[in-house]
């Protein structure tokens, strides 16, 4: 069988979801190239894009934007394609050939935040909303607990030693939450948070959260625990390079996990 081209690559992960979402595309390479393998990441992050080389296949798919890039660019500030980062990058794709898919909402349509809450140990849905089949909005219903002990419990599933979350009564008892996987709980996606809010929800499961958001879920009277934007993702991006490997059996199909991108923290 014919290696598959990158047209291939394309084809199979826009069949993943319903909806079709314009920042889900190729962003550098031609599409008829063949495909010598393919490196899932949750950023093509400086790390994967030398993952690829090492790897020595061409083709990146990435969760997040393969560029860096801020709405709204002041005029008196160089657009994002002036950035040193953005050329450096673009230098990359340049000199080495290799190809960079980006597949962002049709990959949190498929199965992002199903796998971030089957990994938690949920049960299934209580709630599930969303348009075209991306649901954005999921809700759970947990055995009632204190925040505490649901905070340890998903801290530990995740393997994290310390985990930040709201303010609250430790002993406040718990047992509606809410979905608020990678960025969705950050402040620009607070349209989400609030469908959640109308649900019922006690507790929103990021992702992250930004202080922005943390006020809006103090003052709208949720609480919220952060277990991490990556690691709420990679779940996913790590099942469809399985998915795709199932795919396409004669390809070399890796998922890049990126453990030194984590942050440090200081003690005072
Ligand atoms: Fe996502
Ligand atoms: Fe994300």
């Amino acid at each position: 069988m014919a290696a598959p081209t990158i047209q291939d690559i394309l084809n199979w992960l826009s069949s993943l979801a319903r909806g079709h979402y314009p920042e889900d595309c190729l962003y550098e390479g031609k599409p008829e190239n063949a495909a010598t393998g393919v490196l899932f990441c949750w950023m093509a992050n400086a790390g994967a894009r030398q993952a690829a080389l090492d790897s020595g296949v061409n083709v990146l798919v990435s969760h997040e934007a393969p560029y860096y890039v801020t709405r709204n660019v002041d005029p008196g500030c160089p657009p994002p394609e002036e950035w040193q980062v953005n050329q450096n990058i673009k230098q990359y794709y340049a000199s080495h050939g290799v190809a960079i898919i980006r597949s962002h909402r049709t990959l949190d349509a498929y199965c992002i935040p199903r796998l971030f809450a089957e990994h938690l140990g949920f049960p299934a849905p209580a709630v599930r909303e969303g348009y075209e089949g991306y649901d954005f909005t999921l809700v759970y219903d947990l055995p009632r607990q204190s925040f505490s002990a649901l905070t340890a419990q998903l801290g530990k599933k995740m393997q994290l030693a310390t985990v930040r979350a709201s303010a609250c009564d430790p002993a406040k008892p718990v047992s509606r939450v809410g979905i608020g996987w990678g960025g969705v709980s950050l402040s620009t996606n607070l349209q989400y948070m609030e469908k959640l809010r109308r649900h019922g929800v006690e507790v929103v499961l990021g992702g992250e959260v930004d202080e922005y958001a943390l006020e809006y879920y103090r003052e709208s009277g949720m609480e919220w625990i952060e277990l991490g934007h990556y690691a709420s993702e990679i779940i996913g991006l790590a099942a469809t390079a399985t998915d795709l490997a199932r795919r396409f059996p004669q390809l070399k199909v890796e998922c890049y996990r990126d453990a030194a991108r984590r942050m440090a923290h200081y003690a005072l």
